[in-house]
């Protein structure tokens, strides 16, 4: 069938129509918001390159968890910033480090949240890699021990979910063995499966002082050009026992999320990344793209890809958004 017995137009005409016709949706239980929890300093330090986020200390982490929570957003995912980082990223393990100091204080205080921890050395290392560094390259095998001591730690404190970001091979296994031999069997493990070698996390660095002294990370995290290789990395994760998975950076990688959700049973979450998020918010500064269009449009755009979850520094004002009716709602202001 075909014009003029067919008209696409019949179901964009009003918003209600609009609504009825919808294929995907936004729904903040399956937001996830990061947050950089950092020891010592100011209670609130702004991060310039992603407007709108601080770091924050374990105390002021928790207000804004819970304010989050508020709104509807399903999880928070914590990144800490230690006051001091040596070769091996023991900051990382530390029990009372930023990350299980906040977990502690987060759960207390609102207990429905879902609470995920990442799991990497970068931000603990001085070097600033995801592993210990041998004879100048990471040590895969010998970063693994460091790795699941850090999920326990976060585990002990109370955390739902660990997500391991670093891309060590083996690294899911190595977690799953060392949270069930310490009776944490229940902690869920988000694996960064596919993560790719990336432009866009720029600003993340710039929020936790991890850029790598010498070198880069292309020794571990993926060539953009693959896309086999990214459902091998999932395979794995989990045979390994990942209970969901996350494709990472969001929008250079929407055929690998469709790709991924196609040959996996388990939640696929895809990660909106910083530079995603400073590169929407540069150029509506500069007036020229409107900020909550884009976000929604590409936060849409991942969710139709085939994620399930969307890791988003948008989080809290998508959230907002859909409390006001206002994204992709059936009231709509268009
Ligand atoms: C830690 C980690 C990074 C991100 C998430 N976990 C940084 C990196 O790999 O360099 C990036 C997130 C973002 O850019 O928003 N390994």
């Amino acid at each position: 069938m075909s014009f003029p017995s067919q008209r696409g137009r019949r179901l964009r005409r009003t918003p209600g129509l609009r609504a009825l016709a919808r294929e995907t949706r936004i729904v903040a239980d399956q937001l996830v918001a990061p947050l950089f929890v950092s020891e010592g300093g100011a209670a609130s330090q702004p991060i310039v390159a992603l407007p709108g986020h601080a770091r924050l200390s374990p105390e002021r982490a928790v207000d804004e968890a819970a304010s989050l929570a508020e709104l509807g957003i399903g999880s928070v995912l914590l990144f800490g910033i230690p006051a001091r980082k040596d070769a091996e990223g023991s900051g990382g393990w530390a029990e009372d480090g930023p990350v299980p100091r906040a977990i502690r204080a987060i759960k207390r205080r609102t207990p429905e949240l879902v609470l995920w921890a990442d799991v990497c050395l970068c931000e603990y290392t001085d070097h600033g890699h995801c592993g210990v560094v041998r004879d100048g390259e990471v040590d895969n095998d010998a970063t693994l021990p460091l790795l699941s001591r850090t999920a326990v730690t976060y585990a002990r404190a109370g955390a739902d979910v660990v997500a391991p970001s670093d891309m060590m091979d083996g690294r899911v296994g190595a977690i799953r063995a060392a949270l069930d031999q310490a009776g944490h069997e229940r902690t869920a493990i988000v694996s960064y499966s596919v993560k790719y070698a990336s432009a866009f996390y720029g600003p993340f660095r710039e929020a936790a002082g991890s850029t790598p002294r010498y070198g880069d990370r292309r020794g571990y995290q993926m060539d953009g050009a693959n896309v086999r290789e990214a459902l091998r990395e999932a395979r794995a994760d989990i045979e390994e026992g990942a209970d969901a998975v996350i494709v990472k950076p969001g929008l250079p990688c929407l055929d690998v999320v469709r790709a991924v959700r196609e040959q996996v049973l388990v939640p696929v979450v895809a990660y909106q990344v910083s530079g995603e998020y400073a590169m929407l918010h540069a150029a509506a500064e500069r007036g020229w793209v409107d900020l909550e269009r884009a976000m929604a449009e590409t936060t849409v755009a991942l969710r139709r890809a085939g994620a399930d979850l969307v890791i988003s520094y948008f989080a809290r004002r998508l959230a907002e958004l859909l409390n006001e009716g206002r994204l992709l709602a059936r009231e709509e202001r268009s």
